[in-house]
């Protein structure tokens, strides 16, 4: 099966305050690059030829006048507007016409993490039916969708839990099989009135095709004032691997 790459980039960015009232979060500095390179590198570095981002209205001129046709990064770029923010699984909707039959790797824009993708998608390529996530242990889970895990299988998660059941965040990097937009269509708004990424993973969970890999270099978001410092620190000491 084929296997297309999205890189998700939308959204407001209203908690990085006054660096996103006039640009989009994803085009902000990390290291050398604007912060959009790294999950595109990620997607590129493993040969995806053909990667959709998706933007809101406001900027998508810019990632266009950044990124182009794709040739300076060794792929084709496409380009989907999400005309309100929505949610992550509404953003990835969007896709659905250009993942029509193929597999889709989905990075969140904001993702920046050391590991190369390679052991992901090899151990996600032997399970060609089954959603794949990223885990990586942080100690403040409650920022973050949560795994529930026994005998080394996921049986649950939970966005943004009270009492997390464990420390293990779904990073943001899926890969779904093509059923994933049939899911999608059956979601209802979460109570931040978004169309939730993790109802998308629990669908995966309660059908038992959901599997995992850890990461095991450093993974962060760069969403937050603090976070964003921290991504920045980090790809200065020791450089995202594609
Ligand atoms: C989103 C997802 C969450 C995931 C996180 C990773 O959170 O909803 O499950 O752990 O990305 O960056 P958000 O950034 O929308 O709060």
């Amino acid at each position: 099966m084929t296997l297309r790459g999205v890189v998700l980039a939308g959204g407001k960015g209203t908690r990085l305050g006054e660096l996103t009232k006039v640009t989009n979060k994803h085009l902000l500095p990390v290291g050398p690059y604007p912060m959009v390179y790294y999950p595109l590198k990620k997607l590129t570095g493993l040969g995806i030829q053909e990667v959709l981002l998706v933007s809101g209205t406001e900027h998508m001129g810019d990632f266009v006048e950044l990124l182009g046709s794709g040739r300076g990064h060794g792929c084709n770029m496409t380009y989907r507007v999400q005309d309100e923010a929505g949610g992550i699984a509404q953003a990835l909707g969007l896709a659905a016409h250009f993942c029509t039959g193929s597999r889709c790797l989905v990075i969140l824009g904001d993702n920046i993490f050391l590991d190369p993708l390679g052991p992901f998608l090899a151990a996600a390529g032997e399970h060609a039916d089954s959603a794949w996530v990223a885990l990586k242990r942080v100690h403040d889970p409650k920022r973050y969708g949560v795994a529930e895990l026994k005998d080394g299988k996921v049986i649950g998660i939970e966005e943004k839990p009270e009492r997390p059941k464990s420390d293990y965040a779904v990073a943001g990097i899926y890969l779904y099989p093509p059923d994933v937009f049939e899911v999608i269509k059956t979601l209802k708004p979460s109570r931040r009135g978004e169309l939730e990424i993790t109802a998308v993973n629990q669908y995966y969970v309660r059908t038992r095709r959901l599997g995992y890999t850890v990461l095991d270099g450093y993974w962060t978001d760069a969403g937050t004032l603090e976070s964003l410092a921290v991504a920045n620190q980090l790809v200065r000491q020791d450089p995202p691997r594609f």
